[in-house]
C-alpha cells in the first residue's frame, strides 16, 4: 500500500515535533527512518497509525485521504505498529491473545484463528506454538506474535519502531527475511531504528529527519559515513579507545551464585579494578541481567561474598549498596527507571540524599538545568519524563546516577540512542572512571562492547566465560561465544587473571 504524508505538523507547546513533513512511500518499499534523537520519528509515526493525531496535515493511502482516530481505526485502514515494548497480555495462551482486537466477532473461534495464523505464520518463516503461554517468550517471539495479529487483522503498512533492542540476531534475521517476504507481497514497511548496518542491510529507502523536517531521502547502496552527515549534518567518528583501568581493586566477587527465575548462575569470582569497565555480553536471558542485579543488592545471591573496597556488602539489601556507592540503572526506563508524571526537577529531587523534612524546590531545579546541560537532554527542568523522546528519557536516567557513585551498573546504557549521543554518553562514562569509579554495562552491541569495555564476561546460559581482554577480541569470537560455542583453547582469555584458576567455567 502507498502511503503518503503530507505537511503533517504536531507542536508540544514549543517543541516543533513534527513541523511539515512531507514523505512518499511507495508500496513494497521497506524505508528507513532515521534522525538523531528528539527528531520527530516516533511522533511521526504515532500520528501514522492513529495513537495521536497531527495539529495539521494529511495522510493517504493509496492515494486516498483518511482520518486516524485511533489504532483500532489505522488498523482498520492497514496501518499497523509494531511496539518496541509488546503490548500483548503475559498470563494468556498465544492463541487467546490473537483473538484480542479481532474485528466483529463476540465468541471468536479459537480453531479459525489458530489455522488462519499458521496459515500466515507458515510462508513467512516463522513457526509460533499457539498453545505456549505468552509470559514463556522471548522478546523476538513476542514480537512475532505481535507481527502476525496485525497481519491478520490486515495490516498492508507495518511500522516497527527501533524492533531490534532485545532480541537476538537470529531473530533479527528471521524478522528481516520476514520484512522482505511481506515488502515483496505488496505491504508497506517504516522501519525506524539507530543502527545505520541494520538500515543499509534492509531497507530499499531511507528517510532522515531532524528537528521536526524531513531534510532528506536515499536510495541504495547506503554509505553509513553518508547517512550519518545527513542525520547530524557533520560527520561523526568515535574517539580513540579510552582505558583508565587501575591495578587497584574496588569491587571484589568471591564465588557469588545467584538464581531468578529460570537463571542460575553458577558460582564465580572476580577483582574489579577501580577506573575498570566490565562489560557483559550474551544473548537476553542469558544471566547477565541477572549478574548485574546480584551486583546491585536487588536479587539476593545464594552463595559467595561481595566487597566493595573495605565493605561487606553480602547479604546486603539494595539501599545498603547504593549508601554505600553501588548505582544501578535498569533497561526498563519507564516501568523501572523513571517514574511517568514526574518531572526532570522531581526525579532530581528523588534522588537527592538530603536530611530534612522540606524539599527545597529551586535547589532542585537548578541542579535539573545543570544535568539537563551536562547530559544534552533535549527538555526542561519542567518536562514530565514521559513526554521526553526516547534518547532522551535514556540521557536522563543516567544523568540521575549521583556524582560519587563508585560501581556504575548500567543495563543497556545506550540502548536507544543515536551514534552521536552514543559516543558522547561514553565520555561522560568515562570521566567518572577517570576519577576512580567502575563500570559494568550490558549490551547488544558487540562493537560498544568491545570499543568501551577493558574486559568483558560472556554469560550463556547462565554460566560465564571470561573475562576476555576486550582489546584483543574480535566480533566473530564474541559472537561464537555468545551463542554458547566454546572458543577455549584459542587463547583468547585474559591468562593473567586469577579468575581462571578459579574455575571459571567455559
Ligand atoms: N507527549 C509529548 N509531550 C511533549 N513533548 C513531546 C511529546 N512527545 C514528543 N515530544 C517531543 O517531541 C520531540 C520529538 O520526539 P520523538 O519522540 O518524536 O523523537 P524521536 O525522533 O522518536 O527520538 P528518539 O530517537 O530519541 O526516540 C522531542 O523533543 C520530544 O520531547
Ligand atoms: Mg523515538
Amino acid at each position: 500500500m502507498e502511503v503518503q504524508v503530507k505537511q503533517i505538523r504536531k507542536h508540544f507547546g514549543p517543541v516543533k515535533a513534527n513541523d511539515g513533513i512531507t514523505l512518499s512511500v511507495p508500496a513494497g518499499a521497506i524505508v528507513g527512518i532515521l534522525g538523531e534523537n528528539g527528531a520527530g520519528k516516533s511522533t511521526l509515526m504515532k500520528i501514522l497509525s492513529g495513537f495521536q493525531p497531527a495539529d495539521s496535515g494529511e495522510i493517504l493511502l493509496d492515494g486516498k485521504a483518511v482520518t486516524l482516530r485511533s489504532p483500532a481505526d489505522a488498523i482498520r485502514h492497514g496501518v499497523g505498529m509494531l511496539h518496541q515494548d509488546p503490548l500483548d497480555f503475559p498470563p494468556m495462551r498465544v492463541v487467546d491473545n490473537l483473538l484480542i482486537g479481532a474485528p466483529g466477532r463476540l465468541i471468536p473461534r479459537r480453531g479459525d484463528a489458530a489455522q488462519a495464523v499458521a496459515d500466515l505464520a507458515g510462508p513467512l518463516g516463522l513457526t509460533l506454538d499457539l498453545k505456549a503461554e505468552v509470559g514463556s517468550l522471548t522478546v523476538g517471539e513476542r514480537q512475532q506474535l505481535e507481527l502476525l495479529r496485525l497481519l491478520w487483522l490486515g495490516a498492508r503498512v507495518l511500522i516497527l519502531d527501533e524492533p531490534t533492542t532485545g532480541i537476538s540476531a537470529t531473530q533479527r534475521e528471521q524478522l528481516f527475511g520476514t520484512l522482505r517476504r511481506l515488502a515483496e507481497q505488496g505491504k508497506t514497511v517504516l522501519f525506524v531504528s539507530h543502527k545505520l548496518e541494520e538500515v543499509q542491510e534492509l531497507c530499499t529507502r531511507v528517510a532522515v529527519l531532524r528537528q521536526g523536517r524531513l531534510i532528506g531521502e536515499a536510495l541504495p547502496p547506503f554509505r553509513v559515513d553518508k547517512l550519518v552527515s545527513m542525520m547530524f549534518e557533520r560527520e561523526v567518528t568515535p574517539g580513540e579507545r579510552l582505558s583508565c583501568a587501575t591495578g587497584d581493586t574496588l569491587f571484589r566477587l568471591t564465588d557469588v551464585s545467584a538464581e531468578q527465575g529460570r537463571i542460575k548462575l553458577d558460582p564465580f569470582s572476580m577483582d574489579i579494578h577501580r577506573g575498570e569497565t566490565i562489560g557483559l555480553a550474551g544473548m537476553e536471558g542469558s544471566g547477565q541481567a541477572v549478574f548485574l542485579r546480584s551486583c546491585a543488592g536487588l536479587v539476593a545471591t545464594t552463595g559467595g561474598r561481595i566487597q566493595l573496597e573495605d565493605v561487606d556488602l553480602t547479604g546486603k539489601n539494595y539501599h545498603h549498596f547504593k549508601k554505600k556507592g553501588v548505582a544501578y540503572v535498569p533497561a526498563a526506563r519507564l516501568e523501572e527507571g523513571l517514574i511517568p508524571g514526574l518531572s526532570i526537577t522531581e526525579h532530581v529531587l528523588l534522588t537527592q540524599h538530603k536530611p530534612g523534612f522540606f524539599i527545597d524546590r529551586e535547589s532542585g531545579r537548578k541542579l535539573a538545568q545543570q544535568r539537563i546541560g551536562d547530559y544534552n537532554i533535549k527538555g526542561t527542568p519542567a518536562s514530565p519524563v514521559e513526554s521526553l523522546s526516547g534518547g532522551n528519557q535514556q540521557r536522563t536516567l543516567l544523568a540521575l546516577v549521583r556524582p560519587g557513585a563508585k560501581v556504575m551498573l548500567l543495563e543497556q546504557p545506550t540502548r536507544g540512542l543515536d551514534i552521536e549521543s552514543v559516543i558522547y554518553l561514553w565520555t561522560k562514562l568515562k570521566e567518572r572512571c577517570n576519577d576512580g569509579g567502575s563500570i559494568v554495562f550490558t549490551s547488544s552491541d558487540l562493537d560498544e562492547l568491545l570499543r568501551y569495555s577493558d574486559r568483558i564476561l560472556v554469560f550463556f546460559a547462565g554460566k560465564v566465560s571470561g573475562p576476555l581482554d576486550a582489546k584483543t577480541t574480535t566480533v566473530d569470537q564474541l559472537g561464537y561465544l555468545i551463542g554458547g560455542r566454546d572458543i577455549s583453547g584459542t587463547g583468547i582469555f585474559d591468562e593473567t587473571d586469577p579468575v581462571q584458576e578459579g574455575g571459571l567455567d567455559g
